[in-house]
C-alpha cells in the first residue's frame, strides 16, 4: 500500500511516499528555519504563508522521486494535531484536497506518534509494545506504546517542552534559531560543573516532568553576568543545562519502562538528535539491561516519511477520517480518531 504524507504541524513542510508502513520510497523536506531564525522563534502566520506556497511543489517532487504517478497511490495521510493551528490546517486541508481529487482514504496521524513511528522505518525489526520517551520542539512525552495505535501516556512535561527549553536557553547564550543543534555542539566543549541549576520534581506525579524553571534560570544567569558585566563560561553553562534536561528525561524514561515492564525503549523527536541525552540514555539501558532504539538524526527532526510509516497502522486499525476532519493545536496520543465535526462544535 502507497500512502502520500503530509507533515505542516511547525516550520517544516515535508511530503513523502511510504510503502507499507516501512519503505519510503520518497522523503522531501523544505524547512522554515533560516525566515524564523531572523526573529528568533517561530512566527506563526510566516510558517502557515510558507506551507501554502511550497507544499503543492514538494507533493510533486515526492511523487516524482519515488517515481508514482497519481494514480498509485492509495491512501493520503496528513498530520492533523498537534502543532501551530494555522500550519497544521494548511497541510491537512491540502491532504484533503489530494485525498478527495484521487478518490482515496485520508488518513488522519497524530504527530508525535509520526515520530515514534519514525523508527518502523530505521529498524525494520521494531514492533510494539515498547517505552516511547518522546521529545521534541513543542511536546515532551513518557509513552508506553502498547500497539501501533494503542498508547498511554505515563509522564508528560507540566510546562515547557525539551526543545522548546533548548531554544529559548540557546537564544539568551546568542546561538542561532532553533537552538538545539548549536547547544549540543557548544555543551560538547566543556565538561560542565560549573552552575548549579534546578532539577524540578512534580509532587504526585513522579514521572512528569517541568522545564519551565530550568529555562528561567539559564536565562536569570546570562542576565545576570551580562548587567554586572562578568562573563559567563557559556560552555559550561550549555553542557550544565544539558545535562540537567537529561537528568529530567533518562531516569523518568527508565522508571516508567520499570513500572509498565518493558524491555525496549525507543526515543523520538528532534531533541532526540542530542549527543548527550543519547550517551546517557545508552548508559542507562545498558545498565538496566533494556534494548534501545535511537532514530538516525535524519529521522529525528520532523518529515513526512514518518506521518507516511504510522499512517500506514492507522489504516490497518481502520482509522481513516472523513471529510469533515479539523486540525487541532493540541489532542493527547492516547486518542483514536477525533469527533466528528457536530460534536467539537458543542464542544
Ligand atoms: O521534532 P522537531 O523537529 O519538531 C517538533 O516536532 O517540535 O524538534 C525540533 C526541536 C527544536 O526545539 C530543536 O532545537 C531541537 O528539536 N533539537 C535539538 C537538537 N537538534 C534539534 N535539541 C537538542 N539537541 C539537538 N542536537
Amino acid at each position: 500500500m502507497k500512502i502520500l504524507a503530509f507533515e505542516s504541524t511547525c516550520d517544516e513542510t515535508a511530503a513523502a511516499v511510504v510503502e507499507d508502513g516501512r519503505c519510503v520510497l520518497s522523503d522531501v523536506v523544505a524547512s522554515q528555519a533560516d525566515m524564523h531564525a531572523l526573529y528568533g522563534g517561530v512566527v506563526p502566520e510566516i510558517a502557515s504563508r510558507k506551507h501554502v506556497e511550497v507544499i503543492a511543489a514538494l507533493a510533486e517532487q515526492a511523487l516524482k522521486e519515488a517515481g508514482c504517478a497519481r494514480g498509485d497511490i492509495d491512501a493520503v495521510a496528513a498530520s492533523y494535531a498537534p502543532g501551530l493551528i494555522g500550519a497544521v490546517l494548511v497541510g491537512l486541508s491540502f491532504a484533503k484536497s489530494v485525498a478527495f481529487g484521487l478518490g482515496v482514504p485520508l488518513i488522519p496521524v497524530h504527530h508525535v506518534r509520526g515520530h515514534i513511528a519514525a523508527n518502523y522505518i530505521a529498524f525494520p525489526e521494531l514492533e510494539p509494545p515498547f517505552l516511547t520517551l518522546a521529545i521534541s520542539g513543542g511536546n515532551t512525552l513518557i509513552v508506553d506504546v502498547r500497539d501501533y495505535t494503542d498508547m498511554e501516556i505515563l509522564g508528560s512535561t507540566r510546562d515547557d517542552a525539551a526543545g522548546e527549553c533548548f531554544d529559548k536557553a540557546a537564544r539568551v547564550l546568542g546561538l542561532a534559531y532553533p537552538g538545539g543543534r548549536p547547544m549540543d555542539q557548544l555543551a560538547r566543549q566543556s565538561a560542565g560543573g560549573v552552575y548549579t541549576l534546578p532539577h524540578a520534581q512534580v509532587d504526585g506525579a513522579p514521572l512528569d516532568m517541568s522545564f519551565s524553571g530550568l529555562k528561567t534560570a539559564v536565562v536569570n544567569l546570562a542576565h545576570h553576568a551580562d548587567q554586572v558585566g562578568e562573563s559567563l563560561d557559556r560552555a559550561a553553562l550549555a553542557r550544565d543545562f544539558t545535562q540537567a534536561v537529561s537528568d529530567a528525561l533518562v531516569p523518568r524514561a527508565m522508571e516508567a519502562a520499570r513500572q509498565a515492564g518493558r524491555r525496549a525503549i525507543v526515543a523520538a523527536g528532534g531533541v532526540a538528535a542530542n549527543s548527550l541525552i543519547r550517551a546517557e540514555l545508552e548508559r542507562a539501558c545498558r545498565r538496566a539491561g533494556c534494548r534501545l532504539y535511537l532514530p538516525p538524526l535524519s529521522l529525528c527532526g520532523d518529515n513526512g516519511a514518518m506521518i507516511g510509516a504510522q499512517g500506514y497502522y492507522e489504516y490497518q486499525a481502520g482509522n481513516v477520517a472523513g471529510m469533515e476532519l479539523n486540525a487541532y493545536a493540541t489532542r493527547d496520543i492516547s486518542e483514536d480518531l477525533p469527533g466528528s465535526l457536530s460534536e467539537e462544535m458543542n464542544d
